[in-house]
């Protein structure tokens, strides 16, 4: 019996040694298991692809309302009857600044570099009219902007030019319309300028390159010219712009546009991959502390850059805020941080370029047109950047005006011809036109 009684004591310190033990393995293994459930539930909350599937529900990721690119052209088109016909035409473009976004993107990874190569001799591109070997992603944006203005089902623009090519291209030709069809040549009320990759070598660096482009209307009575494109539609002053806009590709992807009532600025929302209105009316303050330009050269600039250079920085603060200096060498991006954060950019003409170094047509002129749309300026630093004429065709006698003239090819370089820039706050460009009248040489 007192055996017995020992056997049943000896059994019931064994079972709860037993169950002290699979409580302890089950403790410690919770507490293994516990951290790890925290951390993923961590990183849950900080995963950048959670909250896009649990946008409802996330707080901190909550998505604001705001309007889509579509919905703003709509209604703006809507209400301009100038520009009714260009919807299409600018959706087509926010969707090529979508698929350049996703070139870029993939520039490092993808097999997207080197020079391009021409896919019917296999032979490397030569330069192109800057001088410059086209890299194939400068050819493939090329080819989507190209599509973008030409290929809108709507046919309301009718000639292209961009920094890509030497000569301005008919739609027509653009899409391989069959001409001898139909009067397609006819079509089209506005022509298109666009740079679609402007500093493009930032690209090595991952650092962020942009897409530039105007819209011009094509004067009343002028004729689509031979083979769709009559020069003069494009030879036009910035004044007749009635479009013109930029994509930055950066931290954000993002679209400015001016349909010459205001400028606003749109962010692609990298989940529903749509721009949305992120920027209504965007104004630049009328004096800024930024200056932005390539100091490297200031050796080479004019003195009234440089006293006006000078000038800024011994003024400490402009504002009431410190006087500082950013250059990304994209102009899209230099410029938008400029127009964001107030202050001036400056591309001025140096020794070797008397032009300086941007193109008028598809650069200067387009972003011109927006900083004077958000309240800013552009000038050459004697004028304002949109009064300027591009150089224009020799009128031949004994040949119409909307001929293909024999001095077409040397006329067509005025698509490409450059410009002193620079672009601000109003009272920032007011000073440089100063410093251009007291320090700057007579025949300025
Ligand atoms: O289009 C010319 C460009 O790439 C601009 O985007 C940029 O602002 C500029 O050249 C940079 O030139 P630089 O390297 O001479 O400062």
């Amino acid at each position: 019996m007192v055996f017995r009684s020992v056997k049943i004591t000896l059994l019931s310190a064994v079972m709860f040694f037993c169950s002290q033990v699979v409580a302890f393995q089950s403790t410690v293994a919770t507490s293994m298991i516990t951290p790890a459930r925290q951390t993923s539930a961590l990183h849950s909350s900080l995963d950048p692809l959670g909250p896009s599937r649990n946008a409802a529900s996330s707080p901190e990721m909550k998505k604001k309302d705001l309007r889509t690119f579509q919905r703003f052209l709509e209604v703006e088109c809507w209400k301009n009857g100038e520009i009714r016909n260009l919807d299409r035409t600018l959706l087509a473009v926010a969707d090529a600044c979508k698929q350049i976004n996703r070139i870029v993107q993939r520039a490092q990874t993808d097999d997207l570099y080197g020079a391009a190569v021409d896919p019917l001799t296999g032979e490397l591109a030569e330069e192109n009219v800057q001088g410059e070997v086209q890299q194939q992603l400068d050819v493939l944006c090329n080819t989507i902007m190209l599509r973008a203005f030409c290929g809108a089902s709507n046919n309301v623009v009718c000639a292209v030019a961009s920094e890509e090519e030497p000569l301005p291209r008919s739609c027509a030709d653009v899409m391989g319309y069959d001409t001898s069809e139909f009067n397609i040549l006819q079509s089209g009320e506005y022509v298109a300028v666009f740079d679609p990759i402007d500093g493009s070598k930032n690209i090595d660096s991952s650092l962020p390159v942009g897409t530039v482009f105007g819209i011009y209307r094509v004067p009343d009575g002028a004729s689509a010219g031979k083979d769709g494109v009559n020069l003069d539609n494009f030879l036009q002053r910035g004044t007749k712009m009635v479009a013109a806009g930029y994509c930055l590709y950066s931290a954000t992807t993002v679209l400015v546009l001016t349909l010459g009532s205001g400028v606003h600025g749109f962010t692609l929302d990298p989940d529903k991959q749509k721009f949305l209105q992120t920027h209504p009316n965007m104004r630049i303050p009328g004096i800024g502390s930024l200056y932005s330009f390539n100091e490297a050269n200031y050796r080479e600039f004019s003195e009234p850059v440089q006293k006006f250079l000078t000038n800024m920085k011994q003024a400490g603060a402009i504002g009431g805020k410190k006087v500082s200096s950013r250059y990304v060498g994209a102009l899209v991006a230099d410029v938008h941080n400029v127009l964001i954060n107030g202050g001036i950019y400056g591309y001025p003409a140096t020794r070797d370029n008397v032009n300086g170094k941007l193109r008028l047509l598809y650069e200067s002129a387009p972003m011109a047109m927006i900083m004077e749309q958000a309240g800013g300026a552009g000038s050459t630093g004697h004028g304002r950047i949109l009064d300027v004429l591009p150089p224009q065709r020799k009128k031949n006698s004994g040949h119409k005006k909307s001929d293909v003239e024999p001095d077409d090819d040397e006329a067509g370089k005025g698509i490409h011809v450059r410009v002193p820039t620079f672009l601000g706050s109003v009272e920032n460009v007011y000073e440089l036109e100063q410093c251009f009248k007291y320090y700057g040489e007579e025949d300025n």
